[in-house]
């Protein structure tokens, strides 16, 4: 099966070798080739160019779609989100409207331990079915990649329970899916002045019975004052690396208190949220082999500091953005919005944007060989948007729906808007 992309205006970030990673001020460079076609064969890319070199519309080809004035992109690889939850926190939500702060929240047994009870409740069945629907809309959005993390379950037949539907949920959908155990997102109650026993839970039980089903790719902590300290995050990390999982780690959200040189230290493949930074941080990120993920929707919806993305890129270090989708800081794992939010709140030019959308987002969730860019041989997994004056107007015009098709695995998706 051959699909022809023809007249395509804008096709962007166009690789003829896989790049591991973008950093510093060569994030300022998009690769793009005006005018031009691109080639699908199954599930691939078999070719791309100028629309002179443009192969020959014949018995080969079976279905040619004309991208006049449109832009082609690869799709978007969101590595950071919670994405399978039960129910919503609206009234929460409310509660911050009218004054509460995320923490006084929290401390009153809301925030995720209110997701947590709501999830403890629900069937494997039900939560499959909510969470079926937020994943089709992503692919809608022109997400092809996502890593989602448990966390909501707490207990280790909840924890299961929600890796077992992340997995049903990678068997049954073309989008490319890894897992994540993040047991480790808050004490139950009946923990709280018992640490070490959930944690004792977590590296005893957790971990392998996950580790026997194999349904994890990573292992992840909230670590956090008010949360997991660093010597607790490190005990779990170290057990999670005999289990050959690596570490993907919720850091300096609030307070930086020495998490991201532990990360580092640990060769976590990634640190996420980073919105306080210090200089040291940025030091210890330097020559190390972990990306920065910054969620700016998560900043954006509950009014805390963006993360400092141009002092970063400054230092030579790269930057990923990803959705952070959540029903508590992030109810939307919109692509589109988190490029425009990089853009506007974080001042990132569209090029850095995309970059840090694409190839670093792919590096972040380890399918930067098959994903985040226009290279032959990788997945034909790409955005087709609607007639636009050029790609700035993906986060210039924020809060337009712009993609017109979604082809993941050379497959045009039925999921829309
Ligand atoms: O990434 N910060 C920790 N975890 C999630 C939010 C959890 C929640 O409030 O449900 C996040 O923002
Ligand atoms: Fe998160």
């Amino acid at each position: 099966m051959k699909i022809l992309i023809k007249n395509i205006q804008e096709l962007l970030q166009t690789r003829a070798e896989h790049l591991e990673m973008i950093s510093g001020a060569d994030m300022k460079l998009l690769p793009k080739i005006d005018d031009a076609f691109l080639l699908i064969e199954d599930e691939t890319i078999l070719a791309y160019g100028k629309m002179e070199d443009c192969p020959a519309e014949d018995q080969n080809i079976n279905q040619v779609i004309d991208a006049q004035g449109c832009v082609v992109l690869p799709t978007w690889v969101d590595s950071h989100t919670h994405l399978v939850y039960a129910g919503n926190r609206t009234l929460e939500f409310v509660d911050r409207i009218n004054g509460l702060s995320y923490e006084e929240i929290f401390n009153r047994g809301g925030g995720i331990l209110n997701s947590a009870k709501k999830l403890q409740e629900t069937s494997e069945e039900e939560l499959y079915q909510q969470s079926k629907i937020r994943l089709e809309e992503i692919i809608a959005q022109g997400t092809g990649a996502v890593e989602i993390k448990s966390g909501y379950g707490l207990t280790v037949e909840s924890e299961l329970k929600m890796l077992r539907v992340i997995q049903r949920l990678k068997k049954n959908y073309p989008i490319a899916i890894k897992a994540t155990f993040l047991g480790a997102h808050a004490f139950p109650s009946e923990y709280k002045d018992n640490h070490t026993g959930y944690i004792d839970l977590i590296v005893n039980e957790m971990i392998p019975a996950i580790a026997r089903e194999n349904l994890a790719d990573y292992i992840d902590a909230f670590l956090e004052t008010g949360y997991f300290s660093v010597e607790e995050t490190e005990r779990i990390l170290e057990v999670g690396k005999k289990y050959g999982l690596r570490a993907k780690i919720h850091v300096n959200q609030f307070t930086a208190i020495g998490g991201i040189a532990a990360c580092v230290k640990h060769n976590a493949l990634s640190v996420d949220h980073l919105e306080i930074v210090t200089d040291e941080d940025i030091e210890v990120l330097k020559n190390s082999r972990t990306m920065p993920v910054a969620l700016p929707t998560c900043s954006y919806f509950i009014s805390i500091p963006y993360t400092p993305a141009k002092k970063m890129l400054a230092a030579g270090l790269p930057l990923a953005l990803a959705s952070d989708s959540n029903p508590g800081t992030t109810p939307s794992g919109n692509m589109n919005f988190v490029v425009a939010t990089a853009c506007i709140k974080m001042k990132l030019t569209p090029e850095e944007a995309i970059n840090a959308a694409t190839i670093n987002g792919a590096y972040a969730m380890g399918v930067g060989t098959t994903h985040g860019s226009i290279t032959k041989g990788k997945k034909a997994s790409i955005i087709i948007t609607k007639p636009l004056h050029s790609f700035y107007e993906i986060p210039y015009a924020f809060a337009s729906n712009l993609i017109d098709t979604v082809i993941l695995n050379g497959k045009i998706q039925p999921y829309k808007n």
